[in-house]
Formats: C-alpha cells, structure tokens, sequence
C-alpha cells in the first residue's frame, strides 16, 4: 500500500472532479419533484462502481428508491467486507442562506479548512464520503492492493428513514454475506484529532396536530374565549421538560443505560472546548440536561426536540386570527435499550394524556430506529484504529455521536455482523445545514485511511 499517497496526489484533481459532478445532482429523497435526480445520481453510482473494478454491479429495484449493488470477489476464503453508503442528500432549504448554490459544488478556503473545502448539498452527508470508498476500491483493484472480498451497498432513502433497504436487506441475506460491515456517514474530533464512532443514537419521530374550533376565527370577538390551539400547543410542548431539562414523559428515562463513573471519565477525556464550542455558534451560554456534560448530553443521553412548528397567520404583515389547527414535528433522539417503537407510544398516550379538553390532539408517527453501539474489543475496531494509527500518525480516540443511522441495527439483527463507522467529516461542515461543506483533505485522508482497514482486517482475521 506503500503507493497510495502518490496514487491520491497524481489522481486528486480528477477525484475531486468526480465528486463535483455527484454533487450536481440534486437528490433530494424527501422531495418527489426530485424523482428524475435521484434516479441520475442512482444511475451514476453504478457507472462509478462499475470503472472502479467491481462486478455484477446492478440496479436493486425496490418499492422505492433503487439500491445500487456491486462486488469484488477475489477468494471465497478471504474476509468479506460490506461497504454501505447513501446517495440522496437532504433538502436544500433555507435556499437564501447558502453563499453558493447548493448544487453548483465549489471549493472554498475555510479557517477549519485551509487546503478548502467542497461546499455543496451532499458533500459530506454522504456523496463526499461515500464516494472516498468507490475512489479508494478503484485505487486497491488497480494497483493490485485489494487484500479481500467487497461488497457495495448503497442506498437512496437514508435521509427519509430506509425504508426500501429494510425492505431488501431481509430478502437478500445471502448476497449481502460479509465479516464486517464498514461506513463513513459519520465524523471525528478535528483533522488533527482522528476518532472512530463508536455509537449512533436511536431515533423516534413524531407528528403532531392540535385541533381547536372547526374553523379560523376572529381573534377579537373569539379570543379568550376559545382555546388556541397554538397556545395550547406550545404549552403541552413546554411542559415535555422540567426545570432540570429532564423529559416529563413517564417511563421514558426506564431502558435508559446509566454509564458507569469509569465510563464517564473515560469518555470526559477526549479533547474538547466549550468557548470554542459556543463561540463557532455564537451562542452565550450551552443549554442541557442538569447533571451532564456537554458531550454527554449531546452522545450518551437522550433527548426531545421540537423540529418544526406552524400554524396560523405567518405571512407579510398581521391578519387577526385564531387558527383552528397547529402542529409540530418532534423528534426523540434515543441511546441503545430504549426501545424506538415503545418510546413512540409512550410519547403517544402522554401527550394525548395532557390534552385539555378544550382541543383534539393526534400524535402521528413517522419513523425510527434502535441507537446501535459498537464494540471496541474485535478486529474490525483494531484494523480500523491501526488504519488512522498509519495514515493521521495519531491513535484515533473512540468516541459515541449524538447522530442516528438506524439502519445500523437492522444489519445486526439481519445479517449478524458489526458495523464499524469510519467517518471523516467534521461537526463543523454543516450537514443537513446552509453552506454544507466537506474539506478537501478528509475527502482525500479518507481515500487513503479505507484501504488500510481493508489490509488489516485481513492480517487480523488470519490471525484469529
Ligand atoms: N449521516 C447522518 C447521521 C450522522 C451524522 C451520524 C453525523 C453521526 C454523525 C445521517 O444521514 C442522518 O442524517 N441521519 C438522520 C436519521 C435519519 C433516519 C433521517 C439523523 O441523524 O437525523
Ligand atoms: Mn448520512
Ligand atoms: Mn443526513
């Protein structure tokens, strides 16, 4: 593997170039009016599975979004490794507070990214990084440095809870066969402080409606007289919490894994600075649960977020009105043992419970998943710690993340292998945000980390 740093320095421009043209798609899963674009970027991760030496690469049809597979089978006696990644992007709105278009990818110099970075919808969650793994399979077959089996897995329904690939992964537990299951969806500390994540939370999302009076009223001749609903709404949200920012539901905190004093040193050690912190976000003062430290509040605990919230009058200037109706969307993010599909009901029977009887409430649900942890203690971790060790000089520190890829637990239960999560952004790249950006040197680190792990997942598998 000694040649992969002057492979990625000969071939750099044309890596980046090819990312540029993934970026320009616009594959908004959520939003149908972008149907054709998913389609095209489905279709372009297939022709770059195929020029990157993989083999019966296909189209997985599904009752949604297509799955694109592909393999590379050298010897059926060597380690698999399963390679899974998504290709649709989030949505791009607020579209007038990106500086560049969000589908016109350029590279812009950034104080956290002085080599620049890639500003685009999708560059780091996920085209970004999971490109760096077809990038770093065509570096491996085409210098003779593949040391074992792949197989590619990538999806076009992650951002809108993988529904279709939950569907397929059950019907296709043979095909997907593999000793490790290896992603990089997520990030790590800073670009001099590599770490490997090793737990995503769970996820429970909500909608709910507040019904009022069965129409829009004056809010002169009705007000306080009738409920409004967004009063009301506001109300039972604001009472989810305690003073100790505690969530009122009761049972939610039940499964909640209490980590040990250990536990919580261990994990206080990892660098962090809370000015720095409320300085890139130009906030006063970090808010939480009482009790817990910022990084544990945002990783080990779990937590209810109002996402969205409408109703009645919003437009230019005032109208008088009291809305018949208003909602919210809330989420729930969870830690490993709360169960996604009781915590949703939970949710459910409360906030139906603190309804007043002056409104109607309908809690609908919309997806979730289970958190997932990984263990530090196989070889998948080693091969992956040893990877960085090599290519970031540094032993890369574990490391839980508050994000959800909730899928995760389904490979588990499924295809019974560990997922180990090798993510090269950073928290600062704004995904899922304006302004999206993946730097030009993880993008590049992370072609060099992969074919690493892939070299010492074999050794160490030899060795067991
Ligand atoms: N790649 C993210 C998840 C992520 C990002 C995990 C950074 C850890 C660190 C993924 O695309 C995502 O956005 N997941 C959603 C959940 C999904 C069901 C919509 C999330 O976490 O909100
Ligand atoms: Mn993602
Ligand atoms: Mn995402």
């Amino acid at each position: 593997m000694s040649n992969v740093k002057s492979y990625i320095e000969n071939n750099k421009n044309k890596f980046l170039n090819e990312l540029i043209e993934l970026l320009k798609i616009p594959s908004i899963s959520a939003d149908s009016a972008y149907k054709k674009d998913v389609l095209l970027t489905a279709d372009f991760v297939l022709e770059s599975l195929k020029k990157a030496g993989c083999d019966n690469v296909e189209m997985c049809e599904t009752p949604g979004y297509p799955i694109i597979y592909g393999e590379k089978i050298i010897n059926p006696d060597l380690p698999t490794v399963l390679v899974y990644g998504h290709y649709d992007v989030q949505p791009a709105d607020p579209i007038e507070l990106w500086t560049s278009p969000p589908f016109e990818p350029v590279i812009k110099k950034t104080e956290i990214h002085p080599e620049g970075a890639i500003f685009a919808r999708g560059a780091c969650d996920d085209k970004g990084q999971m490109y760096m793994h077809v990038k770093a399979l065509e570096y491996m077959t085409s210098t003779g440095n593949l040391p074992c089996n792949v197989k590619f897995m990538i999806e076009g329904e992650e951002e809108v809870g993988s529904e279709s690939l939950a569907w397929f992964v059950p019907r296709n537990k043979e095909k997907l066969a593999n000793d490790v299951i290896l992603i990089s969806d997520t990030g790590m500390i800073a670009n001099d402080i590599p770490s490997i994540t090793t737990g995503l939370r769970g996820l429970s999302y909500v909608e709910v409606e507040v019904t009022g009076p069965n129409r829009d009223l004056h809010s002169g001749l009705y007000g306080g007289a009738v409920a409004n609903p967004i009063n009301v709404l506001t109300k039972m949200i604001a009472s989810l919490h305690d003073e100790n920012n505690h969530i009122t539901i009761p049972g939610f905190y039940d499964n909640v894994e209490e980590l040990s004093t250990e536990e919580r040193a261990e994990m206080a050690k990892a660098p962090f600075s809370l000015e720095n912190y409320k300085k890139a976000l130009n906030i006063d003062a970090v808010d939480g649960e009482k009790g817990y430290s910022t990084n544990e509040r945002n990783s080990i605990r779990p937590t209810l977020d109002v996402n969205g919230i409408w109703g009645g009058y919003t437009g230019e200037g005032a109208k008088t009105v009291i809305a018949s109706k208003a909602y919210a969307k809330i989420s729930m993010r969870l830690v490993p043992n709360q169960d996604w599909k009781e915590i949703t009901e939970l949710f459910k029977n409360h906030f139906e419970s603190i309804a007043p009887k002056s409104v109607k409430v309908v809690v609908k649900p919309h997806h979730g998943g289970q958190g997932y942890v990984t263990p530090i203690d196989n070889i998948a971790y080693q091969a992956a710690s040893k990877a960085y060790e090599t290519t970031f000089g540094k032993t890369p520190i574990p490391q839980r993340s508050g994000g959800s890829i909730p899928i995760v637990a389904l490979f588990e239960q499924e295809l019974k292998s560990k997922t180990i999560l090798m993510g090269f952004g950073l928290d600062s790249d704004a995904i899922h945000s304006p302004n999206e950006h993946f730097g030009v040197f993880n993008y590049l680190k992370g072609i060099e980390t992969i074919p690493y792990f892939y070299k010492y997942f074999t050794e160490l598998s030899k060795k067991k």
